[in-house]
C-alpha cells in the first residue's frame, strides 16, 4: 500500500485512497495530525543490561593472576597474610570493576540509537520535555534538512526524520491492515537552508534515506502545492486557472495550475520562499520576549538570543545552553540562567506561537514569565506582532509577486491554504496583492495531504513542476 505523507515543519499528516475514498491516518487520539516533535528520554543504563566483554575480561583475568602470583610469593615469606582470592573469587571481581565502568560511561552518554526506542512524538513530546527535560527534544526537524551539516549533527537529524516517519509507517499499517512499503512525500518547492541547489538536493537526500530507514522501499516526491492542486482539482467543477497559495510553518509555496478542466490539471509554474510561522514565531519571541531577558539591555551578544530563540536548531540551542552567559548579562543573568535550563526555550517559542495567534484577534497579550522570576510578565502588543510579520511578509510579498507577474494573465482565483493562512494578516496580504481575485481559503491542514494521497494513488499523471 502507498501513503502520500505530508511531513511538515509544524505538524505531520498521511493519507491514502482507500476503496476510492482518502483516508486520513489517525495518530494519538484519532487526531489527523501530529506536532513534528520527538522527544528523546535519557536513556538509562540498567545494570541487568550489562554484557561482559569477554576478551577484555581475559585480559583482565590474566593479569589479575599475575598479580596474585606475586603476591602468592611474598606471602611466602610471611608467618601469616591475607588469604589468597580463588580463580573464581578473582574473575567476579573483575567482572564487576568492568560493569562499574560500563555504567560509568553509559551514564555519561546520551545513547540516541537506544533513546529512538522510547521515543515520544507530537504534544506528548513536548510535555514530556517539560517534565523531563534531561532527555531531548527535537522540533521542526524539517527546518534543518538544507543547512550545512556536519556529519554526527546530519546522522541524527536523519534518526531523527527516520523515527518520525516509522510512526507514521507502523500507525498505518496498524490502522489500514495492510503492509505501508511505499510513499508519496511532499516537499516544499525550496526548503529552509543555506542557498543553492547543493543544500535542497541534501534536504530531498535526507529525507529520502530517512524514508528507506522508516521502511518504504519506494518513495517519489511531490511539491506541497501541487498536491494541494491536485485535491483542490478532484473538488472543481468547471475549469479554473488557479493560483494556490499555501503558508506553512517554515516555508511558503506556490503553484499556478489549469485545475477542474476535464483534460486533467495542469501545472504551469511553481514558486517558493523558505518563511512561515515558525519565522513569525521566532521573531515575536526575539522582538518581544528576549528583551525580559536583557536583549539590547545588556552587556551580552545578540546572538546568544538569537541561539535561544532558535528552538529548531539543535546546535544552536545546544550552544546557548552551554555558554557561560552570567558575566556579561548583568541583572538578567539568574533570568538567563533559568532560561538555559528545563526547557525554557521551548516554553517562550509556544508562548510566541500562542501569542501570534492571538495577537490576530486581540490588541495585546500577556506571557507568564514567572518560572523564570517570581512575577515577571511580558506584555505583547499589535507592534510586536507588526515588527515580527515585518521580518517575514515582505518575503511572501515577493513570491506571490513573482508568481502573479509570470502569469499571462490573473487568475481566476487563488485558493490558499496551510496553517498561517488562518491568520487574518496572511489573508489580507494576498488580498492586497491580487484584490480582484477571489479568494477561497480551503481547509488549512489537510488539502496537502490529501493531494500527496490522491498522488501516491496514481491519481493524476503531472507534466514535471519547474521552480
Ligand atoms: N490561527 C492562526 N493564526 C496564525 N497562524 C496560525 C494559526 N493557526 C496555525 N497557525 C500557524 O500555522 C503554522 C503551521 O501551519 P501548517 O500546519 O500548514 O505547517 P506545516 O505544513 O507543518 O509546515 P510547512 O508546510 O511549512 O513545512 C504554524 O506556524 C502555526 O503557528
Ligand atoms: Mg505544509
Amino acid at each position: 500500500m502507498k501513503l502520500g505523507i505530508d511531513f511538515g515543519t509544524s505538524y505531520t499528516a498521511a493519507a491514502a485512497v482507500v476503496d476510492g475514498a482518502i483516508q486520513a491516518v489517525r495518530f494519538d487520539g484519532g487526531a489527523t495530525q501530529f506536532r513534528t516533535a520527538v522527544y528523546l528520554p535519557r536513556y538509562r543504563a540498567q545494570a541487568a543490561d550489562f554484557r561482559a566483554d569477554e576478551g577484555e575480561l581475559a585480559r583482565r583475568l590474566a593479569s589479575a593472576r599475575r598479580a596474585q602470583a606475586a603476591l602468592a610469593r611474598q606471602l611466602e615469606a610471611l608467618p601469616a597474610g591475607p588469604r589468597l582470592l580463588s580463580e573464581a573469587e578473582l574473575e567476579t571481581r573483575e567482572r564487576e570493576i568492568l560493569r562499574r565502568e560500563w555504567l560509568r560511561e553509559e551514564a555519561e552518554q546520551l545513547d540516541v540509537a537506544k533513546a529512538l526506542d522510547h521515543a515520544v512524538f507530537g504534544e506528548a513530546a513536548v510535555e514530556e520535555f517539560m517534565a523531563a527535560p534531561d532527555g531531548a527534544l527535537v522540533e521542526s526537524p524539517k527546518s534543518m534538512l538544507g543547512y550545512r551539516l556536519a556529519q554526527g549533527v546530519r546522522e541524527h537529524i536523519e534518526r531523527i526524520v527516520t523515527a518520525v516517519l516509522r510512526h507514521v509507517r507502523e500507525t498505518a499499517e496498524a490502522q489500514f491492515g495492510k503492509s505501508v512499503t511505499a510513499a508519496t512525500l511532499g516537499r516544499p518547492v525550496v526548503f529552509k537552508g543555506t542557498a543553492g541547489l547543493e543544500s535542497q538536493r541534501q534536504a530531498e537526500d535526507i529525507l529520502r534515506d530517512s524514508a528507506r530507514r522508516a521502511g518504504f522501499a519506494a518513495i517519489d516526491f511531490e511539491f506541497e502545492p501541487v498536491a494541494a492542486a491536485l485535491y483542490h482539482h478532484d473538488g472543481l467543477e468547471r475549469a479554473e486557472d488557479t493560483l494556490i497559495v499555501d503558508v506553512g510553518g517554515g516555508t511558503t509555496d506556490v503553484t499556478h495550475a489549469l485545475l477542474g478542466a476535464d483534460q486533467g490539471p495542469r501545472v504551469y509554474g511553481s514558486w517558493g520562499e523558505p518563511v512561515g510561522g515558525t519565522d513569525i514565531d521566532y521573531f515575536l519571541n526575539l522582538y518581544g520576549l528576549m528583551p525580559h531577558f536583557g536583549r539590547n539591555r545588556c552587556q551580552l551578544g545578540a546572538h546568544r538570543y538569537s541561539e535561544a530563540a532558535n528552538v529548531r536548531h539543535v546546535v544552536e540551542q545546544r550552544a546557548f545552553r552551554q555558554g557561560d552567559l552570567s558575566e556579561r548579562a548583568g541583572e538578567f543573568a539568574h533570568r538567563l540562567a533559568r532560561l538555559q535550563l528545563d526547557g525554557g526555550t521551548t516554553y517562550l517559542n509556544y508562548e510566541a506561537e500562542r501569542a501570534k495567534i492571538a495577537l490576530a484577534q486581540t490588541e495585546r497579550t500577556w506571557v507568564d514569565l514567572s518560572r523564570f522570576e517570581a512575577g515577571l510578565l511580558a506584555e505583547l502588543d499589535a507592534e510586536h506582532l507588526a515588527r515580527a510579520t515585518g521580518e517575514v511578509f515582505p518575503k511572501l510579498r515577493r513570491v506571490l509577486a513573482q508568481a502573479l507577474a509570470a502569469m499571462p494573465a490573473s487568475p481566476e482565483r487563488i485558493f490558499l491554504t496551510g496553517g498561517s493562512s488562518r491568520s487574518p494578516l496572511v489573508q489580507a496580504l494576498v488580498r492586497e496583492l491580487a484584490p480582484t481575485v477571489p479568494l477561497l481559503v480551503g481547509n488549512p491542514s489537510f488539502s496537502v495531504v490529501s493531494g500527496l494521497a490522491l498522488r501516491a494513488a496514481g491519481r493524476y499523471r503531472l507534466s514535471p513542476a519547474t521552480a
